[in-house]
């Protein structure tokens, strides 16, 4: 299990995606999961603040993953729009919910348990697998992490300004939370990505996992 946490823009998706391509492992993106919850609640109309509901609702909720990264929950393929600045902010707020979590991280670590897994998210490293084999803490410049979402072509983003301040509120909603909130695992190992290509960062962990699993 490799476990791979920080910040949104920092990088995780690229990196956990190329690692674990490179070791045939599964990769497991739990943002998506929050993401697609809160696309099934706005659907079905049930209030993004209430933790019962929301959290009855992910339990049932059949969610995938597919090599080729289609996200699809309950059938549908939302891969598309989970990604949207509404949907950042639907995102944050079930996040926020203890119950949600809880239903969430249980089916992380179901999905984590053969091993060969690397999966990224907030709390992996802390919460979800606090033994994972290896534990990356990605990070990069508020400013950097803005002009990567900004670019990227997987997600609908609107002018810069929005996107660094919606990403700033992110953030503090991300680090603030009672439970699950993002934070460095002390055995973590820090990398700040801001002023390297990914295919550097790439190299540089599967290094380290050279150097941990061998
Ligand atoms: O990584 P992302 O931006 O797709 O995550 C979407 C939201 O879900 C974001 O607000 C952080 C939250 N999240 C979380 O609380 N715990 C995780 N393990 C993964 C994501």
């Amino acid at each position: 299990m490799i476990a791979i946490d920080g910040p949104s823009g920092a990088g995780k998706g690229t990196l956990a995606r190329t690692v674990a391509e490179r070791l045939g492992y599964t990769h497991v993106d739990t943002g998506a999961m929050y993401r697609a919850v809160a696309w099934k609640a706005l659907e079905e109309g049930v209030p993004l603040d209430n933790d019962g509901l929301v959290a009855n609702l992910a339990s049932r909720a059949r969610y995938q993953q597919q090599a080729d990264g289609t996200i699809t929950i309950d059938g549908h393929d939302v891969t598309k729009a989970i990604r949207t600045p509404e949907m950042d902010k639907a995102a944050a707020s079930v996040a926020r919910l203890p119950k949600v979590r809880a239903v969430l991280v249980g089916q992380q670590q179901d999905m984590g348990k053969d091993g060969a897994v690397v999966m990224e998210g907030r709390d992996i490293g802390t919460v979800v697998f606090p033994k994972a084999d290896l534990k990356l803490y990605i990070d990069a410049s508020a400013e950097e992490r803005a002009r990567r979402r900004a670019a990227d072509p997987t997600h609908t983003a609107s002018n810069m300004t929005n996107v660094q301040y919606d990403m700033a509120a992110r953030d503090k909603s991300d680090s603030t939370r009672q439970v699950g909130a993002l934070s460095k695992a002390d055995d973590a190992v820090y990398i700040d990505t801001t002023s390297m290509p990914i295919e550097q960062v790439v190299h540089h962990v599967l290094m380290l996992i050279t150097d941990k699993l061998e």
